[in-house]
């Protein structure tokens, strides 16, 4: 929204709010730049740990996403005043606190505010050499794409509240929320990876599409590849959708390519909203398949080449069925 008052940015900032980028990096020396972002969502789980775990995941990640590494946060809290109990609320904190730490950063404070409804997260601040920002601009064609988490947990959220899917699954499905990206930003860092974002609330396609116009190419991802949680195509064919699911469509329409054989829920299941998923990463087409082979030893066990980087006179996303990749691997 505030792109439209074109804010002149002065040579220090290298990114900022024009590329869609999952946070802002300003340059404090030849050596050093500064990574700032902040997240906060609404609980998905009635178990306040593994909530804050989750939202803290989720906002760690925008910093992984540039392939920085984060040194500090601050604690965002809008609490209801009165009818949850405090140790819910130590809990969620608690449970933030353990993925700060475990991304080995430090937590520095805080600020509460009370709302109706609870939600919780983190503003992180991370470095990156200046000339190592992995930002959405820098995917060329020829590379191809890792994606490192499923997708489709949005649209199970529904059907698992109301009881209609198993519990077990949705707790899986936290399991991989909670999950830091720390190991693939690490990983795509040593393997010099040229563009990355996660993927959260615009689903595949929208964030695709961030990387694919910072980037000026098409993206072409094969539906094939593309590691998912198997229950959502289930409920995506009863006619299950999210909030995000049609607004997440219109934000790639224009842009976007679906072969007339892609299976309609196939090509839906791109539109799901994630909360803490995983990053897509453009990289080179040598080196993709040491980098997926060293992410699974890494216990990133879903990571997979979903698809590949093309020169495009305008950005572009190809969806197709099949799970050929033009480039050979
Ligand atoms: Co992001
Ligand atoms: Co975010
Ligand atoms: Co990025």
């Amino acid at each position: 929204m505030l792109k439209r008052f074109r804010l002149e940015d002065p040579p220090e900032v290298l990114v900022g709010m024009n590329t869609s980028d999952d946070a802002g990096v300003y340059r404090l020396t030849g050596e050093i730049a500064l990574v700032q972002t902040v997240d906060f969502i609404t609980p998905l789980t009635d178990d306040p740990f593994l909530f804050g775990q989750i939202a803290a995941a989720n906002a760690l990640s925008d910093v992984y996403a540039m392939g920085a590494k984060p040194l500090t946060a601050l604690n965002l809290c809008c609490f209801p005043g009165s009818g949850i109990p405090s140790e819910w609320l130590e809990a969620i904190l608690l449970g933030g606190l353990e993925k700060i730490q475990e991304a080995g950063a430090v937590l520095l404070g805080g600020h509460s505010v009370q709302d109706s409804e609870l939600k919780y997260g983190l503003s992180v601040t991370g470095i990156v050499h200046p000339d190592q920002v992995i930002a959405n601009a820098g995917a060329r064609p020829g590379a191809l794409l890792v994606l490192t988490k499923p997708i489709g947990s949005g649209v199970l959220f529904g059907p698992v509240k109301s009881g209609q899917l198993p519990g077990e699954l949705w707790e899986r499905i936290l399991g991989d929320m909670a999950q830091l990206n720390k190991i693939s930003s690490e990983l795509m860092v040593e393997f010099g990876a040229q563009a990355c974002t996660d993927i959260t609330g615009f689903g595949l396609a929208g964030h695709a599409l961030e990387m694919a116009k910072a980037s000026g190419v098409e993206l072409t991802i094969r539906t094939g590849l593309i590691p998912h949680y198997r229950e959502a195509l289930d409920i995506i064919r009863a006619g299950g959708k999210t909030r995000m699911t049609d607004l997440n469509r219109q934000v790639v329409a224009g842009f976007w390519h679906c072969g007339e054989n892609v299976p309609p829920e196939e090509e839906q299941l791109l539109f799901d909203p994630q909360t803490s998923g995983g990053l897509l990463i453009s990289i080179s087409a040598e080196k993709a398949q040491p980098f997926v082979e060293a992410l699974h030893a890494r216990g990133i066990q879903h990571a997979a080449i979903i698809g590949e980087v093309q020169a495009a006179a305008s950005p572009k996303i190809s969806i197709k069925p099949d799970n050929n990749l033009k480039t050979r691997i």
